[in-house]
């Protein structure tokens, strides 16, 4: 008898994830005798039950491109903008699934389609996914699909700004993506040489990072490059956010929760120009010109490393091996040097930011870097 599995991308895009689909939907086909059918745009392709069928040839010639062929979009299945309204689909995603007799649903995400995931998986369907994120953020995984590739867009980047910086005698302020965490600032920071690495998960002192472009000054170094992550915040902001956290969970009423929770938003907003801000504060204090570049959705595109097509490729097969077995409910993690199926409870909300005792950490003050802490 034939199974059917249904297939989708979630969450914002990265190279690899057609790598990925491929690797999922080759062996299942093929040796599994699986039919596959990709959902468009994420959970709204599978609300709206907008397909493409996934056979030989629309699998073939995709393992080179970038993005994702079946599309993405950042929707979740339970707050799903409708209109004006926003309304749990879960129900509607459920019937989708059972109108086309999957045996299982694979989602391809970060951490947030991870959780999304789950909350289908406790509807019943039989889920399994794959971690994809240029921010390398997912937990219980080693890497995630998709780093290599901004990683070394990243590094390319900044050896290009080192030679405009040395010309000009100026410091340049590189922004660099992975939303909450580090992994992609301090990658490329340390890959590519900064003299500064600013991120989320070391709040810096602004005094420091300004000291630390005087003294390479001083030493004869008449440039600066500062790699910042752009969930960095100086310790200064750290402390505005933890006071309006603590503010919201010590709430007594409604009104006061709401009142903190509005704080924490304007708190984030203020922060949309934190590299900005940060680079006239740097010109103001040292006293030399400073340029910003913020790399932006650059980090997103383009075609895969062969890293992360091998990456991809590998979690893909496993999952489709998964799918064979009859294993669900499980995110396929790179362990080493090898894809294990890891039960989704324990990846679904749990993100992984780069901790302080991380070789690149200490790789990275070796190497004289300053990380903006003293
Ligand atoms: O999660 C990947 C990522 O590129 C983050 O690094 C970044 O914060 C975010 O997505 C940008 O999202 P969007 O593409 O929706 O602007």
């Amino acid at each position: 008898m034939t199974r059917n599995l249904g297939i989708l991308t979630s969450g914002g895009d990265c190279p690899g994830l057609n790598a990925a689909i491929r690797g999922v939907c080759k062996p299942a086909i093929a040796e599994f005798g699986f039919t596959a059918v990709g959902f468009r745009d994420g959970f709204r392709g599978l609300m709206q039950d907008r397909i493409l069928r996934l056979d030989n040839a629309a699998l073939s010639g995709i393992l080179t491109e970038g993005g994702t062929i079946l599309g993405t979009s950042r929707d979740k299945p339970n707050k799903m903008p409708v209109g004006e309204q926003t309304l749990d689909m879960t129900g509607v995603m459920v019937e989708t699934y059972e109108k086309h007799q999957l045996d299982a649903l694979v989602c391809l995400g970060g951490g947030g389609t991870q959780k999304n995931a789950r909350l289908l998986m406790d509807k019943g369907l039989n889920v399994v996914t794959l971690p994809k994120t240029i921010d390398n953020d997912v937990g219980v995984t080693d890497m995630t699909f998709g780093f290599d590739t901004a990683l070394a867009i990243a590094t390319d980047a900044i050896d290009k700004l080192h030679s405009t910086a040395t010309s000009h005698h100026r410091i340049i302020v590189v922004e660099i993506m992975g939303h909450r965490a580090g992994w992609l600032a301090l990658g490329a920071g340390v890959a590519g040489g900064a003299d500064v690495i600013l991120i989320p998960e070391i709040p810096y002192d602004l005094e420091a990072v300004a000291g630390a472009i005087r003294a390479r000054s001083k030493a004869g170094k008449r440039f600066s490059i500062v790699a910042v992550a752009e969930g960095a915040m100086s310790k200064k902001e750290m402390k505005a956010f933890d006071e309006a956290k603590q503010r919201k969970s010590d709430a007594k009423n409604k009104a006061d929760k709401q009142k903190a929770k509005d704080e924490l938003a304007m708190l984030d907003a203020a922060r949309g120009d934190h590299t900005v801000h940060l680079t006239h504060l740097l010109e103001e204090m040292v006293g030399m010109e400073a340029r910003l570049t913020i790399l932006g959705h650059l980090q997103r595109g383009g075609t895969p490393s062969a890293a992360d097509r091998l990456l991809a490729t590998q979690l893909g097969t496993k999952a489709a091996e998964c799918l064979d077995k009859e294993q669900y409910g499980v995110m396929i993690a790179l362990k080493g040097q090898e894809a294990v199926p890891v039960p989704l409870e324990e990846v679904a909300g749990n993100r992984k930011v780069v901790p302080l005792d991380h070789a690149w950490v200490h790789t990275a003050r070796r190497v004289g870097t300053c990380l903006g802490d003293g």
